[in-house]
């Protein structure tokens, strides 16, 4: 069974909606970690070949983090960037969401380490774990709170150290040459709507999982499911702290679920295909993202792909792509943007932007 939440229509079921106060992306940042690791990188310490990982997923290189470099240490960089371009200092927010599944720890949430290292306390920090959808999810939860007016300035943070955590043999060449470290964040501000077809906002988002498929993408261990303790060494021969996959069923339901997604986005909101003028789709795979625009019938010139030199970089990934399509002047004020996701869980959503 689907379990479906689609925001803005509860909104609409109710009347008016709660307040005409909308989500206006006012700072955008990424980091990347300086290391890159190319395919052939790769083959010298797996059996793999730039010629496989090229033809089956686009990939070319990702980066890696060196040393004790951890997820908050990436998303406090993005942030600060994020806030920059914003104009703020860290002290102007009210909330923190920070979507990852490569936490710094497994508790507490790294959404406090990083707002311990923007020299902030007191405001919420929340952590957000929905894998590659996590921040179109972080997204929707920090609009809700800008909707009913209980925020005002919200920063959302998307951040994976996945190097760290990969089976670099052979055993796990099948994810290992997927994934890629990264951080990416965006500044939400509270603005007052007067024209939804011009003003630059965050229309709407829709949410939706399916925890049937939980087993298709996931990392089983550590774990407090097994015996008594949540690692011991049995867990740790057998691998259960690295990612598994069934690759096939994650391809076949990503391609499914987010043109879904993007057409019950534009249904919701009045627009067509051809009304978006550019796509930022999550980066798992270049022929899933084919795919799914060839399924929605968009032009590939209006799809922003960012997975040749970053690879999945997971939570990370859309606010990446947002930051390189800016800076590549493919997004500019007035656009409208339509953010897709699919991942572990299987979690996916969309969200639609007035940039
Ligand atoms: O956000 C969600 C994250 N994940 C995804 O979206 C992944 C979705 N799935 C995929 O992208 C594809 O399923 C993969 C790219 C992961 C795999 O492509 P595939 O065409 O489904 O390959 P396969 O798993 O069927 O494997 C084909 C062959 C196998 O060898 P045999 O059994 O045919 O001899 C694999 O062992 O390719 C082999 N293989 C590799 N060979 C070289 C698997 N990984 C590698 C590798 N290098 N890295």
């Amino acid at each position: 069974m689907v379990a479906c939440v689609t925001i803005g229509q509860l909104v609409l079921k109710e009347g008016a909606p709660v307040t005409s106060l909308r989500s206006r992306v006012i700072g955008l940042g990424s980091f990347l970690p300086p290391r890159v690791v190319t395919n052939d990188d790769l083959a010298q310490i797996m059996d793999t070949s730039d010629e496989w990982i090229v033809q089956r997923t686009g990939i070319k290189e990702r980066r890696w983090v060196e040393g004790v470099t951890s997820t908050s240490d990436l998303a406090v960089e993005a942030s600060r960037r994020a806030l920059d371009s914003a104009g703020l200092t860290p002290e102007d927010l009210d909330m923190i969401f920070l979507a990852t599944i490569s936490p710094d720890h497994f508790f507490p949430g790294s959404g406090v380490f990083l707002q311990t290292k923007l020299g902030l306390a007191g405001i919420p920090a929340i952590d957000v774990r929905q894998q590659c959808t996590g921040f179109i999810y972080a997204l929707s939860m920090a609009d809700q709170y800008i909707r009913t007016g209980s925020a005002r300035k919200i920063l959302v943070v998307g951040a994976e150290v996945h190097s760290k955590g990969l089976d670099k043999s052979t055993n796990g060449r099948d994810i290992t040459v997927l994934f890629g470290d990264g951080a990416g964040a965006v500044v939400l501000e509270a603005m007052e709507v007067n024209n939804p077809q011009l003003d630059s906002h965050l229309l709407s988002t829709h949410l939706y999982t399916d925890g049937a498929h939980a087993e298709d993408l996931w990392v089983p261990a550590v774990s407090t499911a097994y015996d008594e303790q949540i690692v011991d060494q049995r867990m740790l021969d057998r691998g259960d702290q690295y990612p598994k996959m069934n690759g096939r069923q994650v391809f076949v339901h990503a391609v499914k679920r987010m043109p879904e997604a993007v057409e019950i986005a534009l249904e919701h909101n009045g627009y067509q295909i051809d009304d978006v003028d550019l796509f930022v789709f999550h980066q798992a795979n270049l022929r899933i993202n084919e795919a799914v625009a060839h399924r929605l019938g968009a032009p590939e010139e209006k799809v922003f792909n960012t997975i040749e030199k970053y690879a999945n970089t997971t939570a990370a990934t859309i606010p990446i792509g947002l930051d390189e399509a800016v800076k590549a002047g493919r997004l500019q004020p007035g656009m409208l943007v339509a953010l897709a996701a699919f991942g572990g869980g299987f979690t996916w959503g969309s969200a639609l932007l007035r940039w």
